[in-house]
Order: structure tokens, then sequence, then C-alpha cells
């Protein structure tokens, strides 16, 4: 009997091949149809799923009763249709974030989902990796006392502002929303107050860094810092990626190369000091989780929902929007942007790279 969960993938870019790749390791996948509206992105489909069935229109896979799953990694603009389209045919929907381009369209995306019986989710990748998770244990264990400081920074020389993903938003939107994310997810519970300064680096329209703190309403305070500006054009690039917890009693904190994360907690019964790979995207947790309860026909309790990715992509546009009201420096010249762009066009190996084909 064929036990494979009988999926299609739209959107064979970046993200669509990571989901490829762990679906076919898993083995627990039959991936039936890649669909992409660039040609060369369907040459490379064809290339690498020779047994899938390579399409341009989307609606063939809608109306293929057989197919369980939509997986939705193409760009942010075509998403909510998308969504509703799949609840509508009947169909259970992995989503990339954000799940629609404006904060309306992310709503309606949400009350779709939340009326239907199918089983949604969206790549919060940070809720699923192990560091995360770790902490948050130890934290539950009264191990810092009360939490009460989040503290979380992510700096890269990556995606460089106008070179892909004009849908998402600037840096603190399309990267920024998995730091608000997980600091509300750290916090349990909603923002209350805000401040947050950018800036325009390279006098780009939009500004490709900001950071911003405030508080939740149980009093928990935090703080992002979050931008692709970070040394794009130095010899040896390097990144700074972080997250600092502070309770009353003791701490906690990450810190990754990419490769190895690194966990150190300073508690008040234990100190612990742990390493392990950093699981990238962590989209073989995604899937599994996933699988785990399609096969069960009960929801795993730590699949992220469309809701969550609602109001992280939300709060995410408000701070920017904050950001705008206050003082916005603009440094650096368009050359230099140039340059970037440039020379994250010929790297064979570098931070947040749009995949050439
Ligand atoms: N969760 C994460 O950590 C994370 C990380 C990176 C990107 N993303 C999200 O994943 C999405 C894809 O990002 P990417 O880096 O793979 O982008 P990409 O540009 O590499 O790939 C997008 C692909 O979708 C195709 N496409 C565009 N519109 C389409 C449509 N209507 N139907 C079918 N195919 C279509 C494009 O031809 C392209 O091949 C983005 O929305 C981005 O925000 C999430």
């Amino acid at each position: 009997m064929n036990s494979l969960i009988k999926v299609e993938l739209i959107g064979f870019g970046r993200m669509g091949r990571f989901y490829f790749e762990e679906m076919q390791k898993s083995g627990r996948w039959d991936i039936a149809y890649i669909c992409d509206t660039n040609p060369k992105s369907r040459e490379l489909a064809k290339k690498l799923s020779p047994n899938s069935r390579i399409i341009e229109n989307e609606q063939v896979i809608f109306e293929d009763r057989s197919v369980q799953v939509v997986g939705l990694f193409a760009l942010a603009d075509s998403r909510k249709e998308q969504i509703e389209k799949a609840i509508q045919y009947g169909k259970h929907v992995i989503s990339e974030k954000p799940i629609a381009d404006t904060i309306v369209r992310e709503w309606q995306a949400v009350h779709a989902a939340e009326r239907s019986d199918m089983l949604t989710t969206v790549n919060l990748y940070l809720r699923n990796s192990w560091y995360h998770n770790m902490i948050k244990n130890y934290i539950s264990k009264g191990e810092i006392g009360e939490l009460a400081i989040i503290r979380i920074c992510h700096l890269t020389p990556g995606l460089a502002p106008g070179e892909g993903h004009e849908y998402e938003g600037p840096s603190f939107h399309d990267c920024g929303m998995h730091y608000v994310d997980i600091t509300r997810w750290y916090a349990g519970c909603e923002f209350k107050t805000w401040n947050a300064q950018a800036m325009r680096m390279w006098k780009y329209k939009d500004p490709w860094w900001l950071q911003c703190h405030g508080t939740f309403e149980n009093g928990v305070v935090f703080d992002i810092t979050q931008g692709h500006v970070y040394g794009q054009l130095s010899k040896d690039q390097t990144h700074n990626s972080y997250i600092d917890i502070i309770g009353t009693e003791g701490i906690a904190r990450m810190t990754h190369d990419f490769k190895t994360a690194v966990v150190e907690i300073r508690g008040v019964s234990q100190t612990i000091k742990e390493e392990r790979p950093f699981g990238g995207k962590n989209i073989d947790v995604l899937c599994n989780l996933f699988a785990d309860s399609l096969e069960s026909g009960k929801r795993h309790n730590s699949i992220p929902t469309l809701r969550d990715s609602a109001i992280a992509s939300e709060y995410a546009w408000k701070f920017l929007e904050n950001a705008n009201g206050n003082d916005l420096p603009a440094i650096g010249e368009i050359q230099t942007l140039e340059k970037i762009w440039e020379r994250r066009r010929t790297m064979k190996n570098g931070y947040g790279l749009i995949k050439q084909l």
C-alpha cells in the first residue's frame, strides 16, 4: 500500500528546492507536481525530479483530487489566493511566510484557514529550532527565575535591497518578522509598546537595518536588532547572530555561525553549554511534524499557525512604520549598493544568495 503523502510544490526557487530536498530525503512524501512560472525553474525541476509532473499552471494541481498537500513557496503576492484555493479544493497547506503581501490579505488568509478543517502551517522556522526549544524549556523549569528581558540580534551581509523578494517588504519585514515572532513566542503574550530606530543604508528608499525595543502585556521587555547591512563588501564576510535572555535570577543565551549553534544556560541549579549542528531552516522538522499531524489526525501543538505569521508580519510592519516616524537617516551612496549587487551576483558562497539558474 502506498502510504506516501502526495504533495505538490508551487515555487521552485531557493526555498522550494530546500523543501524538495528535505521531502525527498525523508521518504514520507510523493512529490507529484512541481509548479513554477519561470521556464528555467521548470527545466531544473525536470532534471532534479523526473518522476514529478512539472507544470506552469497551478490550476491543474488544485483540480487533482489525489493531491493531499500543497506547498506554497512562490512569493508573497500569489500566496493568499493559493491558500484560499487550496482550502477550497480540500487540500492541506504548508506555506512560506509572509502568507500574503499586505496585512489585510494576510488576515483574509488566516480567516480562510481558521474556517476550514484543513491542516495549515507556515515556516516560522525559529520555532522549530533545537536551540530556542531548549532555552524555552529551561526557562519554564524556572532556571533563570522570572523571564524579564529578551534581546535578539541578527545581522548578516544577506539579501541586499532591490535584489529580490520585493513583495516581502524591507529587510526587517522579510527576515525580521522571524525575530518579532520568536520574541513573542518566548514572552507568551502580545506586544504592548514599541519604539524603533532605522537606517536607510546606501540611501536606498527603505531602511535595511532596524532596532526596536518595547514591552509585552506581561511586562517582559524586548529589543530586536536586525539588518542585512553587515559588511557586504568586507574581504572576508561575517555575521552576528544571538539571543540573550535575562531573568530575575539567571540568564540563557545562544549564538551560532550557521553551522553550529551554542546554547549557554546560567541557571540557578545548572550551568549548561551545549553545541549542536545549527539546523538551517529546520524544514525537515516542519515537514515531519506536519506529516505526523496528518497521519495521526491530530495537529501537533508546536507547528506554527497562519495567525502566528500574520501577527509577526503585522508587528514587523508596525515597527517599520514607527521607525519612519522617527528620525530616519540615510548614509552611504547608491554606487556602493551597485558594487554589492555586482559582488553578490558573482559570489558562489555567500549569505542568502538568490540562486541563479
Ligand atoms: N522561512 C524562511 O526562513 C524564509 C527564508 C527565505 C525565503 N522565505 C520566503 O520564501 C518565499 C520564496 O523565497 P525564495 O528565496 O525561494 O525566492 P525565489 O525568488 O528564489 O523563488 C521563488 C520562485 O517562485 C516562482 N514563482 C513566482 N511567482 C509564482 C507563481 N505565481 N506561481 C508559481 N511560481 C511562482 C519564481 O519563478 C521562483 O522560481 C518568499 O516568500 C520568502 O519570503 C522564507
